[in-house]
């Protein structure tokens, strides 16, 4: 790797492109035109397209009808960076320590996508003719949802047609282990708030004779799971699959034990649905994950009061088969039914991103599989992945084609988290990667 990619990189992960904060819509703006003429400079015809939200980034090879074409997506959008005070360096000013890059997206998902942009522009600086036609589409809204994603590749489903689609957005089984993700989970999330009084009250003067709506919030979330941490919401599993052998042989042979998630998550012991590895339950099964609960007196202090409100934020993960719109029904549904008495409940739906599933046995998932043996010299490990892509399924729905997750991320990367970090051995081998990718794929 040369001192110029790292300094594309620390370039690209100094913009504060925060998708969900509005106060950062210019800084996305700015970000989406510096990897426009990054793709020029790369010798790529490139455009800044409108969604409907934060732009998109299309760049694309000289289309040769002889040759297969892969589109390669990823996001330049990134999840707020709090709490500030826990990084080591500040989230947008890229720190190299031990031989990783620290910051706000630095795995998720700007090296792993500059990755991809600068193994192309290798191949094409060397003179080599590329063996595919690529087609990137980068986006600003992966981490809010991707709504205007699906319309918009209704819009521009002929510059976007593609034989098949490459995505390096997800983490690996283990440091250096190359891991083909054949699986991601799906999402729905919701909001709900409790209202009970008109205002807040004194605690003291009328604690006691009216439901308490924090408390109510805390009696509602129990009902969610049973004492053994299954999901307690009727119809919530009916249609997930059940596990088939080989893929509980994949991950009972994945180089990553319950200790060893014990210990990345720093947790006294670990939890879940009982019956299943650790591995098993974040790849293979649904969740209802409560993400932020609130209401009442957040300062410094006491203060006897009697919240006139509270609230909590939920996303369900969701694995095949479920569909987020029935799930998202289920649990409005169980939520109305045990609502405490003398509280009204208020239901917000949110994003929703479908689960995905491919074979890795696929003539693509094979080719996928040599070019991660070419690069980290073992044959790749199969794996289900946690996180979500919302748009991976609607991409196969509208473009018929499949998507090959080629995993980038260290299992210690910290997405999402403070100190966020990318091991520059993983920015290099995912430039090989994507040489030896698009190679396996245009044979
Ligand atoms: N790249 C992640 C998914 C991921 C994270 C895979 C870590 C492997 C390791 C992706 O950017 C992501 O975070 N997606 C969101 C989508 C949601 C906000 C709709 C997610 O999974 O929470
Ligand atoms: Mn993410």
């Amino acid at each position: 790797m040369t001192q110029p990619d790292i300094d594309d990189l620390l370039e690209f992960l100094r913009f504060p492109s925060v998708s969900t904060q509005s106060e950062h819509a210019p800084d996305m703006a700015a970000c989406a035109s510096w990897l426009q003429q990054k793709f020029r400079t790369a010798g790529l015809e490139a455009s800044v397209l409108p969604t409907g939200g934060h732009p998109a980034v299309v760049a694309r090879t000289p289309h040769d009808p002889a040759k297969r074409t892969v589109l390669i997506y990823g996001h330049y959008d990134v999840q707020p960076p709090d709490p500030l005070d826990q990084w080591v360096t500040p989230p947008f000013e890229p720190a190299i320590r031990d031989g990783r890059i620290y910051a706000r997206g630095s795995t998720d998902n700007k090296g792993q996508i500059l990755a991809h942009l600068l193994g192309v522009g290798r191949t094409l600086a060397a003179g080599r003719p590329l063996p595919v036609n690529v087609v990137f589409l980068v986006e600003g809204e992966e981490e809010i949802g991707s709504h205007h994603l699906e319309s918009f590749l209704e819009t521009h489903r002929s510059i976007l047609a593609c034989d098949v689609i490459v995505i390096s957005d997800t983490g690996m089984a283990a440091h250096a282990h190359p891991t083909l993700t054949y699986a991601l989970r799906g999402i729905t999330a919701l909001e709900f708030t409790l209202t009970g009084p008109s205002q807040d009250l004194h605690s003291g003067v009328f604690g006691g004779a009216v439901t308490n709506p924090a408390t109510a919030v805390a009696r509602l979330l129990a009902t969610l799971h049973d004492a053994s941490g299954r999901v307690a919401i009727p119809g919530f599993l009916d249609d997930v699959r059940p596990l088939p052998e080989w893929e509980r042989q994949a991950a009972a042979t994945l180089p990553v034990t319950d200790e060893q998630i014990r210990t990345l998550t720093g947790v006294p012991q670990l939890a879940g649905e009982p019956g299943f590895t650790a591995i098993e339950r974040i790849g293979s099964r649904p969740t209802v994950e409560v993400n932020g609960i609130g209401g009442g007196y957040q300062g410094e202090g006491t203060k006897t009061v009697l919240p006139r409100s509270a609230f909590a934020k939920l996303t369900m993960r969701l694995v095949p088969d479920q569909d987020p719109e029935k799930i998202q029904h289920l649990v409005a549904a169980h939520l109305q039914a045990h609502c405490p008495a003398g509280v009204e409940i208020q239901i917000t739906p949110g994003h929703s991103g479908e689960p995905y599933f491919m074979d890795p046995n696929s003539p693509d998932g094979l080719a996928a599989r040599r070019a991660l043996k070419r690069v980290f010299g073992r044959e790749p490990a199969l794996m289900r992945e946690g996180g979500s892509i919302p748009i991976v399924n609607t991409f196969k729905k509208i473009l018929g084609a499949d998507s090959l997750l080629l995993a980038l991320a260290s299992p210690d990367c910290c997405a999402h988290s403070p100190n966020e970090n990318f091991p520059l051995e993983n920015f290099e081998a995912g430039i090989r990667l994507n040489q030896a990718v698009l190679e396996e794929l245009g044979r």
